[in-house]
């Protein structure tokens, strides 16, 4: 009897073990999933809500997707019928989701939206991001105050460069930096000699490096390979932005005497090396571990059924209603302020941006 009663136990011992149930199993499993490894916030973000997760006493599924939908798809389902009671999305493709996320739903797991707003699903409970609006007009506003276009100053010649179609937070980004800029297009302080300035145009398939530098090698030979000279981009990220200074580098540098203004955003390891040899003028301080703390107060607020920090209830609207939402504030960085805002915080180490 003893004996029957100890295999029992150790055959529903190696059966929890094995579906991931039981004490730090499936009942507190948190599924996050990330779209790609390639940028470095992702790993960044990755890296600190597995962290922060794991200390409050939860079990991570992270999962990476390769900028692939469909592989997104497959871990999101992964996650459902592992146990997963919560997930944390941050997604490709803000459309793609719907159909996984009903069967979440239908299984009473609960979704948050990370950094990026999934799109037309009524399975999302949450939303926690940057403020994407503050952030394009903080990169409007720093053209603006560099070129002195509030004193009347130009013509200057601008090109802008936004992220993903796909990426509700891109038409955030260029929307708040097109309201700073438009009024000096049209009124001839700012020339776009590209003629290319709505949003579909300027949009990066993936927010591709690659393929935002073969849009300003095309640009640039169009337009200023005659030494017409290129005063400011508005790029809405460092991906983007280095795309475009790969391209000036190629194509622009040693024939013309000055170097654009370039904005950009995520305050990548490459991009703040830029900043500081005066490639980049500035980026955008997203402190992830900020972000990551406060979608883990949303993941523990879901599992103890009590109430999550929200701070923006009018702002996201996912096509199914407003999701409530956290805005965490980003920061102006350039070469002036990274190192208070990023080595002596802890975010970097200085030897990495050497
Ligand atoms: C994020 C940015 C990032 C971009 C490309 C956006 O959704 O908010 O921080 O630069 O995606 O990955």
């Amino acid at each position: 009897m003893k004996k029957l009663l100890s295999l029992i136990l150790a055959v529903v011992m190696v059966a929890a073990m094995l579906t991931g149930c039981g004490a730090g199993g499936s009942a507190n499993k948190v599924g996050v999933a990330m779209p790609t490894k390639d940028l470095q916030r992702w790993n960044q973000d990755g890296a600190n809500m597995k962290e922060q997760l794991e200390k409050a006493g939860y079990t991570v599924d992270l999962q990476y997707a390769s900028n692939d939908i469909a592989t997104q798809v497959s871990q999101i389902e992964n996650m459902i019928s592992s146990g997963c009671k919560v997930l944390v999305i941050a997604s490709i493709e803000g459309d793609s989701l719907g159909t996984v996320l009903a069967q979440a739903k239908e299984k009473g797991v609960k979704v948050i939206a990370y950094d990026r707003l999934i799109m037309n699903s009524d399975a999302v409970s949450y939303y926690a991001t940057f403020d994407n609006y503050m952030v394009g007009t903080k990169q409007g506003e720093y053209i603006e105050e560099q070129l002195g276009l509030k004193d009347g100053k130009g013509p200057f010649n601008i090109e802008l460069i936004t992220g993903d179609p796909g990426d509700n937070n891109a038409r955030f980004f260029f929307g708040g930096a097109m309201d700073v800029l438009q009024k000096y297009i049209d009124n001839g302080q700012l020339v776009v000699k590209s003629g290319q300035t709505d949003f579909a145009t300027v949009a990066t398939a993936g927010w591709s490096t690659e393929n935002a530098q073969s849009r300003f090698d095309a640009i640039i030979a169009k337009n200023y390979s005659d030494g017409t000279q290129l005063d400011a981009v508005m790029a809405s990220n460092d991906s983007t932005a280095m795309g475009v200074t790969n391209s000036l580098e190629a194509n622009y540098e040693g024939t013309h005497d000055n170097w654009p203004i370039i904005t950009g955003q995520d305050c990548d390891i490459a991009n703040v090396k830029n900043m500081i040899k005066g490639k980049q003028s500035m980026s955008i301080f997203k402190d992830t571990r900020t972000l990551a703390a406060k979608t883990v107060e949303m993941v523990d607020a879901i599992m103890k059924g009590t109430e999550a920090p929200v701070n923006d209830t009018k702002t996201y609207d996912n096509g199914t209603g407003i999701i409530p939402s956290f805005l965490c504030e980003p920061v102006f960085a350039d070469v002036n302020n990274y190192k208070e805002l990023l080595i002596d915080s802890g975010y970097y180490k200085e030897s990495e941006l050497q």
